[in-house]
């Protein structure tokens, strides 16, 4: 059987197709007026300083990092339950990455763990808000604190993420945000850097284009001719108007589709609470959850098939999934490269084996949220021990 109910759909207006159609006729297709409208927006939703539009969080991770001049070598922590992204940002400038394991549950970084991995050569962190749910900030920041170490936040999946009230995007020294296309609000590609910090802001201004000082349209703005001055060796993932078009709608709907999303998760939550087949997602005092993706482990001794087969089935009923994740350690690349086995970070390799991402997105419908439920129970049924 074909998926006819598929892992996530984008849910796009006629506001978004207006505003693509405007800014193509509009002749300037580039980075423009439309992203910093974008950016404006994205700045009064998280609440800080500054916000840079760029092609993909890949990017502003990459960016983050960069313009730290760290030696080849140099250490970043981070988690193994990660999509790989996190950790490539930080093997393609020669440093290294260093998994610290994942607290059970929430499947976010575990600080105790973090602290574990700190040596000399430790410059940064870089905290995954797994599925939405924020790290456990405190103790990570006290950690920084302590150890002079940069804070780089992947908030991929954390545009409505809150840590003890307060958004991220506020917590650390840089967070990298994703407009992909399964994201929370999506602009087909993209990604916002931001910081509350001038200097490092106006960095990034300048090595998102190229290391030139002005942006294109400003060049040929109504101001007058202004030179551009190369000022650094820069990258090119500055974000285009077409993307940005979509998404300076999609961020005014980000708290509608959330609503949506809650609904359902909270369906979810209700429909597995009873069932000793299911760990469902938890939920700390301290977060306010994006739920950007509703990730379910099984318990497997309880079952007479493997995580994979429970893929397999929910599928052949129709029904798209996902896995977030198979941990980077147990990776082809990192066994080969750095050797990493299983039992380095039992309680990310434990969950690689138990993961399922149910379909969690507002174009659904209550009546699709419960053929999920209804699925996954049957399959329950037939396969428990
Ligand atoms: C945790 C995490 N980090 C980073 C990324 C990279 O985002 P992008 O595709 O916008 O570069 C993703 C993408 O899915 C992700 O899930």
């Amino acid at each position: 059987m074909s998926v006819d109910l598929p892992f996530h759909k984008s849910w796009l207006g006629e506001e978004e197709h207006r505003e693509v159609e405007d800014t193509l006729n509009s002749g300037w297709l580039t980075t423009g007026p439309k992203t910093q409208k974008f950016e404006e927006l994205f700045k009064e939703y998280i609440g800080c300083k500054h916000a840079i539009a760029l092609n993909s969080c890949t990017a502003g991770l990459n960016l983050a990092l960069t313009v730290q001049n760290f030696a080849d070598g140099d250490e970043v922590i981070t988690s193994p339950m990660t999509f790989p992204a996190t950790a490539n940002v930080i093997l393609l400038q020669r440093l290294k990455p260093v998994f610290a394991d994942i607290e059970p549950g929430t499947l976010t970084i575990d600080p105790r763990k973090i602290e574990e991995k700190i040596t000399p050569r430790t410059r940064a962190i870089i905290p995954v808000h797994f599925a939405g749910h924020p790290c456990d900030m405190t103790p990570i920041q006290e950690l920084a604190d302590r150890h002079k170490l940069l804070i780089i936040e992947d908030a991929a999946h954390a545009l409505e993420t809150k840590y003890k009230g307060k958004k991220i995007g506020n917590l650390g020294n840089a967070t990298a945000f994703s407009f992909y296309a399964n994201k929370n609000i999506t602009t087909g590609e993209g990604g916002m850097l931001v910081t509350n910090d001038d200097a490092l802001a106006e960095t990034f201004r300048v090595m998102r284009l190229q290391g030139i000082s002005r942006d294109a349209w400003k060049r040929y703005g109504k101001s007058g001719f202004s030179h551009w001055e190369q000022t650094l060796a820069g990258h090119k993932c500055n974000m285009p108007d077409l993307n940005a078009s979509i998404g300076l709608h999609q961020i005014k709907k980000v708290e509608q589709f959330m609503t949506l999303r809650k609904k359902y998760v909270a369906m979810y939550d209700h429909a597995f609470a009873e069932v000793p087949e299911i760990e469902t997602p938890v939920v700390k005092d301290y977060a306010t959850h994006a739920h950007h993706i509703y990730v379910i482990a099984l318990n497997l001794d309880r079952l007479t098939i493997d995580r994979d087969g429970f893929l397999d089935a929910i599928q052949s009923a129709g029904i798209g999934v996902a896995l977030h994740y198979i941990a980077l350690h147990l990776q082809p690349y990192y066994v080969k490269n750095f050797n990493t086995k299983p039992q380095d970070f039992p309680v990310a390799s434990n969950y690689s084996e138990r993961v399922i991402s149910l379909p969690l997105y507002p174009k659904m419908s209550p009546e699709d949220v419960e053929r999920v439920i209804g699925t996954v129970k049957d399959l329950i049924k037939k396969f428990r021990k």
